[in-house]
Protein backbone atom coordinates (compact mmCIF):
# COMPACT_ATOMS: atom_id res chain seq x y z
CA UNK A 1 0.00 0.00 0.00
CA UNK A 2 1.24 3.19 -1.50
CA UNK A 3 2.06 5.96 1.53
CA UNK A 4 -0.76 9.14 1.21
CA UNK A 5 -2.15 12.00 2.76
CA UNK A 6 -5.84 13.08 2.89
CA UNK A 7 -7.42 16.28 3.67
CA UNK A 8 -10.62 16.76 2.45
CA UNK A 9 -11.99 20.26 4.09
CA UNK A 10 -15.30 20.49 2.30
CA UNK A 11 -18.16 20.67 4.74
CA UNK A 12 -20.82 18.82 3.11
CA UNK A 13 -24.80 19.07 3.59
CA UNK A 14 -26.22 16.16 2.33
CA UNK A 15 -29.85 15.19 2.85
CA UNK A 16 -33.19 16.72 1.76
CA UNK A 17 -33.89 20.42 2.81
CA UNK A 18 -29.85 21.01 2.88
CA UNK A 19 -30.73 24.16 0.67
CA UNK A 20 -31.76 26.21 3.88
CA UNK A 21 -28.09 25.72 5.50
CA UNK A 22 -26.27 28.17 2.33
CA UNK A 23 -26.63 31.55 4.32
CA UNK A 24 -24.98 29.85 7.14
CA UNK A 25 -22.39 27.97 4.81
CA UNK A 26 -21.77 31.42 2.97
CA UNK A 27 -21.48 33.84 5.96
CA UNK A 28 -17.87 33.17 7.46
CA UNK A 29 -16.45 34.82 4.09
CA UNK A 30 -17.93 37.67 3.49
CA UNK A 31 -21.54 39.70 1.90
CA UNK A 32 -20.79 39.83 -1.98
CA UNK A 33 -21.28 36.96 -3.65
CA UNK A 34 -21.40 35.88 -7.05
CA UNK A 35 -23.33 33.31 -8.02
CA UNK A 36 -22.28 31.34 -11.23
CA UNK A 37 -24.90 28.88 -13.25
CA UNK A 38 -25.35 27.38 -16.69
CA UNK A 39 -27.94 28.07 -19.19
CA UNK A 40 -30.69 28.26 -17.26
CA UNK A 41 -31.67 25.12 -15.79
CA UNK A 42 -32.16 26.23 -12.27
CA UNK A 43 -34.51 29.46 -13.59
CA UNK A 44 -36.88 26.46 -14.88
CA UNK A 45 -36.74 24.12 -12.13
CA UNK A 46 -37.30 27.22 -9.28
CA UNK A 47 -34.14 26.72 -7.79
CA UNK A 48 -32.60 30.30 -8.61
CA UNK A 49 -35.72 31.92 -7.18
CA UNK A 50 -35.17 29.51 -4.12
CA UNK A 51 -32.33 30.55 -3.61
CA UNK A 52 -32.33 34.49 -4.71
CA UNK A 53 -35.12 34.59 -1.38
CA UNK A 54 -32.38 32.78 0.98
CA UNK A 55 -29.91 35.00 0.32
CA UNK A 56 -31.58 38.58 0.89
CA UNK A 57 -29.47 39.48 3.65
CA UNK A 58 -26.25 39.23 0.98
CA UNK A 59 -25.39 41.28 -1.84
CA UNK A 60 -25.40 38.78 -4.99
CA UNK A 61 -23.85 39.35 -8.54
CA UNK A 62 -24.90 37.44 -11.05
CA UNK A 63 -22.83 34.85 -14.06
CA UNK A 64 -24.88 33.19 -15.88
CA UNK A 65 -24.46 31.42 -19.04
CA UNK A 66 -21.46 28.89 -18.45
CA UNK A 67 -21.84 26.55 -20.82
CA UNK A 68 -21.19 22.53 -20.67
CA UNK A 69 -17.27 21.80 -21.31
CA UNK A 70 -16.69 25.34 -20.04
CA UNK A 71 -14.47 27.83 -21.92
CA UNK A 72 -12.09 30.11 -20.83
CA UNK A 73 -14.02 33.10 -22.20
CA UNK A 74 -16.52 32.45 -19.41
CA UNK A 75 -13.46 32.81 -16.72
CA UNK A 76 -12.38 35.89 -18.06
CA UNK A 77 -15.88 37.10 -17.52
CA UNK A 78 -16.13 36.27 -14.10
CA UNK A 79 -12.80 37.37 -13.30
CA UNK A 80 -13.75 40.44 -14.59
CA UNK A 81 -16.87 40.28 -12.02
CA UNK A 82 -14.56 39.74 -9.33
CA UNK A 83 -13.06 42.51 -9.81
CA UNK A 84 -15.15 45.11 -10.68
CA UNK A 85 -17.67 44.03 -7.71
CA UNK A 86 -14.84 42.90 -5.05
CA UNK A 87 -16.47 39.71 -4.45
CA UNK A 88 -16.09 37.91 -1.63
CA UNK A 89 -16.95 34.55 -2.56
CA UNK A 90 -18.16 32.67 -5.49
CA UNK A 91 -21.36 30.27 -4.90
CA UNK A 92 -21.46 27.75 -7.51
CA UNK A 93 -24.70 26.10 -8.20
CA UNK A 94 -24.80 23.78 -10.93
CA UNK A 95 -23.11 20.59 -12.26
CA UNK A 96 -19.63 20.35 -13.16
CA UNK A 97 -19.33 22.77 -15.70
CA UNK A 98 -20.32 25.93 -13.35
CA UNK A 99 -18.46 24.17 -10.74
CA UNK A 100 -15.05 23.91 -12.54
CA UNK A 101 -15.72 27.48 -14.28
CA UNK A 102 -16.04 28.61 -11.04
CA UNK A 103 -13.22 27.49 -9.66
CA UNK A 104 -10.93 28.75 -12.36
CA UNK A 105 -12.40 31.97 -11.97
CA UNK A 106 -11.74 31.67 -8.18
CA UNK A 107 -8.12 31.38 -8.64
CA UNK A 108 -7.59 33.86 -11.47
CA UNK A 109 -10.12 36.38 -9.23
CA UNK A 110 -6.08 36.54 -6.88
CA UNK A 111 -3.40 35.99 -9.21
CA UNK A 112 -2.09 38.51 -11.55
CA UNK A 113 -1.75 35.56 -14.38
CA UNK A 114 -3.62 35.11 -17.10
CA UNK A 115 -6.20 32.83 -16.65
CA UNK A 116 -5.15 30.43 -18.89
CA UNK A 117 -1.92 30.07 -17.77
CA UNK A 118 -3.32 28.63 -14.49
CA UNK A 119 -4.84 26.31 -16.42
CA UNK A 120 -1.48 25.23 -18.18
CA UNK A 121 0.52 25.77 -14.80
CA UNK A 122 -1.69 24.97 -11.93
CA UNK A 123 1.24 25.35 -9.46
CA UNK A 124 0.64 28.68 -10.03
CA UNK A 125 -2.32 28.79 -8.36
CA UNK A 126 -1.55 30.27 -4.73
CA UNK A 127 -5.00 31.69 -3.42
CA UNK A 128 -8.31 31.71 -4.51
CA UNK A 129 -11.58 33.22 -3.70
CA UNK A 130 -13.63 30.94 -1.43
CA UNK A 131 -16.54 28.24 -3.62
CA UNK A 132 -19.34 26.85 -2.06
CA UNK A 133 -21.38 24.73 -3.87
CA UNK A 134 -24.73 23.44 -4.77
CA UNK A 135 -24.81 20.57 -6.95
CA UNK A 136 -27.87 19.78 -9.37
CA UNK A 137 -26.12 17.20 -11.43
CA UNK A 138 -24.65 13.82 -10.23
CA UNK A 139 -21.74 13.28 -11.88
CA UNK A 140 -18.18 14.64 -12.20
CA UNK A 141 -17.39 15.07 -8.25
CA UNK A 142 -16.37 18.44 -8.66
CA UNK A 143 -18.33 19.41 -5.70
CA UNK A 144 -16.03 18.29 -3.45
CA UNK A 145 -12.83 18.04 -5.11
CA UNK A 146 -9.88 20.41 -6.33
CA UNK A 147 -10.01 20.10 -9.82
CA UNK A 148 -11.45 21.39 -12.87
CA UNK A 149 -11.70 21.02 -16.72
CA UNK A 150 -11.55 24.20 -18.76
CA UNK A 151 -11.85 24.49 -22.74
CA UNK A 152 -10.04 26.46 -24.78
CA UNK A 153 -11.83 26.31 -28.35
CA UNK A 154 -9.09 28.77 -30.14
CA UNK A 155 -6.44 26.37 -29.07
CA UNK A 156 -8.71 23.30 -29.64
CA UNK A 157 -7.79 22.57 -26.12
CA UNK A 158 -9.45 21.28 -23.29
CA UNK A 159 -6.86 20.83 -20.04
CA UNK A 160 -7.44 19.85 -16.34
CA UNK A 161 -6.30 21.42 -13.63
CA UNK A 162 -5.40 20.39 -9.98
CA UNK A 163 -4.79 23.12 -6.82
CA UNK A 164 -5.81 22.70 -3.29
CA UNK A 165 -7.02 26.16 -3.03
CA UNK A 166 -9.77 25.86 -5.10
CA UNK A 167 -11.35 23.25 -3.21
CA UNK A 168 -15.22 23.95 -2.17
CA UNK A 169 -15.41 25.04 1.35
CA UNK A 170 -19.02 23.52 2.05
CA UNK A 171 -21.32 21.66 -0.95
CA UNK A 172 -24.53 21.38 -0.52
CA UNK A 173 -25.83 18.18 -1.96
CA UNK A 174 -29.35 17.59 -2.00
CA UNK A 175 -30.50 15.00 -4.05
CA UNK A 176 -33.96 16.20 -5.22
CA UNK A 177 -32.21 18.91 -6.85
CA UNK A 178 -31.49 16.26 -9.58
CA UNK A 179 -34.69 15.07 -10.01
CA UNK A 180 -35.01 17.55 -13.82
CA UNK A 181 -31.79 15.89 -14.99
CA UNK A 182 -32.81 15.07 -18.36
CA UNK A 183 -32.34 11.24 -19.30
CA UNK A 184 -29.22 11.55 -21.44
CA UNK A 185 -27.49 13.93 -18.45
CA UNK A 186 -28.38 11.53 -16.02
CA UNK A 187 -26.81 8.37 -18.08
CA UNK A 188 -24.09 10.63 -19.09
CA UNK A 189 -23.33 11.77 -15.25
CA UNK A 190 -23.57 7.71 -14.53
CA UNK A 191 -20.82 7.02 -17.05
CA UNK A 192 -18.99 9.64 -15.36
CA UNK A 193 -19.04 8.39 -12.35
CA UNK A 194 -18.29 4.89 -12.56
CA UNK A 195 -15.02 5.69 -15.71
CA UNK A 196 -13.88 7.31 -12.83
CA UNK A 197 -13.54 4.52 -10.65
CA UNK A 198 -12.53 1.99 -13.12
CA UNK A 199 -9.21 4.94 -13.62
CA UNK A 200 -8.68 4.45 -9.71
CA UNK A 201 -9.40 0.79 -9.31
CA UNK A 202 -7.33 -0.53 -12.23
CA UNK A 203 -4.36 0.32 -11.39
CA UNK A 204 -0.09 -1.09 -10.96
CA UNK A 205 -0.74 -0.79 -6.77
CA UNK A 206 -3.81 -2.18 -5.99
CA UNK A 207 -4.90 -1.98 -2.39
CA UNK A 208 -7.61 -4.66 -0.91
CA UNK A 209 -9.86 -1.53 1.41
CA UNK A 210 -9.62 1.28 -1.29
CA UNK A 211 -10.33 -1.28 -4.17
CA UNK A 212 -13.53 -2.45 -2.50
CA UNK A 213 -14.97 0.98 -2.19
CA UNK A 214 -14.11 1.14 -5.58
CA UNK A 215 -15.92 -2.10 -6.23
CA UNK A 216 -19.18 -0.82 -4.14
CA UNK A 217 -19.23 2.63 -6.20
CA UNK A 218 -19.16 0.72 -9.58
CA UNK A 219 -22.27 -1.51 -8.18
CA UNK A 220 -24.04 1.42 -6.95
CA UNK A 221 -23.98 3.24 -10.00
CA UNK A 222 -25.21 -0.32 -11.93
CA UNK A 223 -28.10 -0.59 -9.23
CA UNK A 224 -29.25 3.17 -9.42
CA UNK A 225 -28.76 4.52 -12.70
CA UNK A 226 -31.32 2.30 -14.51
CA UNK A 227 -33.86 3.41 -11.87
CA UNK A 228 -33.06 6.90 -11.85
CA UNK A 229 -33.68 6.68 -15.35
CA UNK A 230 -36.92 4.47 -14.76
CA UNK A 231 -37.91 6.84 -11.72
CA UNK A 232 -36.57 10.46 -12.18
CA UNK A 233 -37.86 11.39 -9.13
CA UNK A 234 -36.88 8.30 -6.93
CA UNK A 235 -35.27 9.91 -3.88
CA UNK A 236 -33.51 7.05 -2.94
CA UNK A 237 -31.88 6.86 -6.61
CA UNK A 238 -30.46 10.56 -6.73
CA UNK A 239 -29.19 10.03 -3.67
CA UNK A 240 -27.17 7.52 -4.18
CA UNK A 241 -26.09 8.30 -7.07
CA UNK A 242 -25.30 11.50 -5.80
CA UNK A 243 -22.98 10.40 -3.38
CA UNK A 244 -21.43 7.98 -5.62
CA UNK A 245 -20.58 10.81 -7.91
CA UNK A 246 -18.88 12.69 -4.64
CA UNK A 247 -17.20 9.33 -3.74
CA UNK A 248 -15.84 8.54 -7.40
CA UNK A 249 -13.91 11.55 -7.60
CA UNK A 250 -12.44 12.87 -4.32
CA UNK A 251 -9.30 10.63 -3.64
CA UNK A 252 -10.80 8.27 -1.40
CA UNK A 253 -11.06 5.57 -4.24
CA UNK A 254 -7.14 6.44 -4.94
CA UNK A 255 -5.94 6.31 -1.65
CA UNK A 256 -3.05 4.00 -1.09
CA UNK A 257 -2.54 3.07 -4.75
CA UNK A 258 -0.89 4.53 -7.75
CA UNK A 259 -3.29 6.16 -10.16
CA UNK A 260 -2.57 7.42 -13.67
CA UNK A 261 -5.52 7.65 -15.67
CA UNK A 262 -5.74 6.05 -19.35
CA UNK A 263 -9.61 6.90 -20.36
CA UNK A 264 -10.43 11.05 -19.03
CA UNK A 265 -7.46 12.62 -20.85
CA UNK A 266 -8.62 10.65 -24.51
CA UNK A 267 -12.30 11.76 -23.65
CA UNK A 268 -10.99 15.27 -23.03
CA UNK A 269 -9.71 15.08 -26.31
CA UNK A 270 -12.34 14.07 -28.28
CA UNK A 271 -14.23 17.08 -25.92
CA UNK A 272 -11.63 19.50 -27.31
CA UNK A 273 -12.39 18.79 -31.16
CA UNK A 274 -16.17 17.80 -31.07
CA UNK A 275 -17.50 19.38 -27.46
CA UNK A 276 -19.15 16.01 -26.61
CA UNK A 277 -20.79 15.37 -23.60
CA UNK A 278 -17.84 14.02 -21.18
CA UNK A 279 -20.09 11.17 -19.58
CA UNK A 280 -20.98 9.86 -22.98
CA UNK A 281 -17.98 10.00 -24.66
CA UNK A 282 -16.17 8.18 -21.73
CA UNK A 283 -19.09 5.57 -22.07
CA UNK A 284 -17.74 4.84 -25.61
CA UNK A 285 -13.69 5.25 -24.93
CA UNK A 286 -13.52 3.14 -21.41
CA UNK A 287 -14.80 -0.37 -22.69
CA UNK A 288 -12.28 -0.12 -25.59
CA UNK A 289 -9.92 1.26 -23.16
CA UNK A 290 -10.22 -2.25 -21.36
CA UNK A 291 -9.97 -4.39 -24.23
CA UNK A 292 -7.23 -2.70 -25.50
CA UNK A 293 -5.77 -2.88 -21.22
CA UNK A 294 -6.70 -6.83 -21.01
CA UNK A 295 -3.62 -8.88 -21.03
CA UNK A 296 -1.30 -11.26 -19.37
CA UNK A 297 -0.52 -8.89 -16.55
CA UNK A 298 -3.66 -7.31 -15.82
CA UNK A 299 -5.92 -10.31 -16.14
CA UNK A 300 -6.33 -10.92 -12.32
CA UNK A 301 -7.53 -6.95 -11.79
CA UNK A 302 -9.58 -7.73 -14.75
CA UNK A 303 -11.06 -11.00 -13.15
CA UNK A 304 -11.31 -9.09 -10.00
CA UNK A 305 -13.55 -6.73 -11.66
CA UNK A 306 -15.71 -8.96 -13.81
CA UNK A 307 -16.19 -11.38 -10.54
CA UNK A 308 -16.85 -8.23 -7.52
CA UNK A 309 -18.60 -5.58 -9.58
CA UNK A 310 -20.63 -7.96 -11.96
CA UNK A 311 -21.28 -10.86 -10.16
CA UNK A 312 -19.70 -13.35 -12.85
CA UNK A 313 -19.50 -16.53 -11.33
CA UNK A 314 -15.25 -18.07 -11.75
CA UNK A 315 -15.81 -20.42 -14.77
CA UNK A 316 -12.11 -21.96 -14.80
CA UNK A 317 -11.74 -19.94 -17.56
CA UNK A 318 -9.96 -16.82 -16.28
CA UNK A 319 -9.80 -15.54 -19.86
CA UNK A 320 -13.67 -15.86 -20.87
CA UNK A 321 -14.41 -14.05 -17.43
CA UNK A 322 -12.51 -11.19 -17.72
CA UNK A 323 -13.95 -10.48 -21.46
CA UNK A 324 -17.18 -10.76 -20.29
CA UNK A 325 -16.71 -8.53 -17.51
CA UNK A 326 -15.39 -6.06 -20.24
CA UNK A 327 -19.12 -6.82 -22.18
CA UNK A 328 -21.35 -6.55 -19.12
CA UNK A 329 -19.57 -2.72 -19.17
CA UNK A 330 -20.14 -2.32 -22.47
CA UNK A 331 -23.93 -4.08 -22.40
CA UNK A 332 -24.46 -1.31 -18.97
CA UNK A 333 -23.80 1.71 -20.48
CA UNK A 334 -26.08 0.41 -24.09
CA UNK A 335 -28.77 0.06 -21.41
CA UNK A 336 -29.06 3.56 -20.39
CA UNK A 337 -29.29 4.50 -24.05
CA UNK A 338 -26.09 5.78 -24.76
CA UNK A 339 -24.56 5.81 -28.14
CA UNK A 340 -22.38 3.05 -28.72
CA UNK A 341 -19.64 4.31 -31.52
CA UNK A 342 -18.05 7.96 -31.62
CA UNK A 343 -19.33 8.09 -35.30
CA UNK A 344 -22.59 8.55 -34.11
CA UNK A 345 -21.77 11.34 -31.99
CA UNK A 346 -20.59 13.14 -35.04
CA UNK A 347 -16.75 11.90 -34.68
CA UNK A 348 -14.41 11.48 -37.84
CA UNK A 349 -10.78 10.30 -37.80
CA UNK A 350 -9.68 13.62 -38.93
CA UNK A 351 -7.91 14.85 -36.11
CA UNK A 352 -6.93 11.73 -34.24
CA UNK A 353 -3.57 11.84 -35.02
CA UNK A 354 -3.11 15.73 -33.25
CA UNK A 355 -5.56 14.19 -30.30
CA UNK A 356 -3.39 11.24 -29.74
CA UNK A 357 -0.14 13.73 -29.49
CA UNK A 358 -2.17 16.50 -27.24
CA UNK A 359 -3.26 12.83 -25.22
CA UNK A 360 0.51 12.10 -24.79
CA UNK A 361 2.46 15.06 -24.17
CA UNK A 362 0.29 16.63 -21.34
CA UNK A 363 -0.99 13.87 -19.47
CA UNK A 364 1.25 10.64 -17.42
CA UNK A 365 0.25 7.91 -20.26
CA UNK A 366 3.30 6.64 -20.27
CA UNK A 367 2.49 5.38 -16.62
CA UNK A 368 -0.68 4.56 -17.11
CA UNK A 369 -1.71 0.88 -15.46
CA UNK A 370 -1.18 -0.34 -19.33
CA UNK A 371 1.23 2.56 -20.85
CA UNK A 372 0.13 4.34 -23.70
CA UNK A 373 1.67 6.08 -26.50
CA UNK A 374 0.52 8.12 -29.62
CA UNK A 375 0.05 4.80 -31.60
CA UNK A 376 -1.67 3.56 -28.69
CA UNK A 377 -4.20 5.82 -28.15
CA UNK A 378 -4.91 6.40 -31.78
CA UNK A 379 -5.74 2.64 -31.79
CA UNK A 380 -8.37 3.51 -28.98
CA UNK A 381 -9.74 6.54 -30.81
CA UNK A 382 -10.30 4.34 -33.82
CA UNK A 383 -11.63 1.23 -32.25
CA UNK A 384 -14.48 3.61 -30.70
CA UNK A 385 -15.71 4.88 -34.36
O1 LIG B 1 -26.46 24.70 -18.08
P1 LIG B 1 -27.75 24.32 -17.47
O2 LIG B 1 -28.92 25.04 -18.06
O3 LIG B 1 -27.73 24.36 -15.97
O4 LIG B 1 -28.03 22.78 -17.89
C1 LIG B 1 -27.12 21.73 -17.60
C2 LIG B 1 -26.29 21.31 -18.80
O5 LIG B 1 -26.94 21.58 -20.00
C3 LIG B 1 -27.91 20.48 -17.29
N1 LIG B 1 -28.32 20.38 -15.90
C4 LIG B 1 -27.54 20.40 -14.79
N2 LIG B 1 -28.29 20.22 -13.69
C5 LIG B 1 -29.57 20.10 -14.11
C6 LIG B 1 -29.60 20.21 -15.50
N3 LIG B 1 -30.74 20.13 -16.21
C7 LIG B 1 -31.89 19.94 -15.53
N4 LIG B 1 -31.94 19.82 -14.18
C8 LIG B 1 -30.81 19.89 -13.43
N5 LIG B 1 -30.88 19.73 -12.09
O6 LIG B 1 -27.04 19.43 -17.61
C9 LIG B 1 -26.18 19.81 -18.67
C10 LIG B 1 -24.77 19.35 -18.37
O7 LIG B 1 -24.23 20.03 -17.27
P2 LIG B 1 -22.65 19.95 -16.97
O8 LIG B 1 -22.38 20.77 -15.76
O9 LIG B 1 -21.91 20.25 -18.22
O10 LIG B 1 -22.46 18.39 -16.68
P3 LIG B 1 -21.42 17.61 -15.78
O11 LIG B 1 -21.74 17.74 -14.35
O12 LIG B 1 -21.38 16.26 -16.36
O13 LIG B 1 -20.02 18.36 -16.03
C11 LIG B 1 -19.22 18.07 -17.14
C12 LIG B 1 -17.94 18.87 -17.11
O14 LIG B 1 -17.14 18.53 -15.97
C13 LIG B 1 -15.83 18.12 -16.40
C14 LIG B 1 -16.11 17.56 -17.77
O15 LIG B 1 -14.94 17.44 -18.54
C15 LIG B 1 -17.08 18.57 -18.33
O16 LIG B 1 -16.43 19.71 -18.79
N6 LIG B 1 -15.21 17.22 -15.43
C16 LIG B 1 -14.82 17.74 -14.25
C17 LIG B 1 -14.15 17.00 -13.30
C18 LIG B 1 -13.70 17.55 -12.03
N7 LIG B 1 -13.82 18.83 -11.79
O17 LIG B 1 -13.18 16.84 -11.17
C19 LIG B 1 -13.81 15.60 -13.55
C20 LIG B 1 -14.60 14.99 -14.63
O18 LIG B 1 -13.93 13.85 -15.08
C21 LIG B 1 -14.88 15.87 -15.78
O19 LIG B 1 -13.78 15.91 -16.68
ZN1 LIG C 1 -15.07 12.46 -15.74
Amino acid sequence: MENFRFCNGTDVRFGKGMLNCLPELLKPYGNRVLMTYGGGSIKRTGLYSQIRMLLTDFEVFELSGIEPNPRIQSVYAGQALCADKKIDIILAVGGGSTIDCSKAIAAAACSEEDAWQLVLNPSKIKRALPIVTVLTLAATGSETNCGGVISNPATSEKLGFQNPSVRPKAAVLDPELTYTVSSKQTAAGAADIFSHVVEQYFSREPCYVTDAICEGVMRTVVRYAPLALREPRCYEARAQLMWASTLGLNMICSLGKRTAWSCHPIEHEVSAYYDVTHGVGLAILTPRWMRYALNEQTLDCFVRYAQNVWGIKDNNDRWATAREGIDRTTAFFGSLNIPATLSELGVGNEHFEQMAQHAIAYNDLKNAFVPMDEKTVWNVLNASL
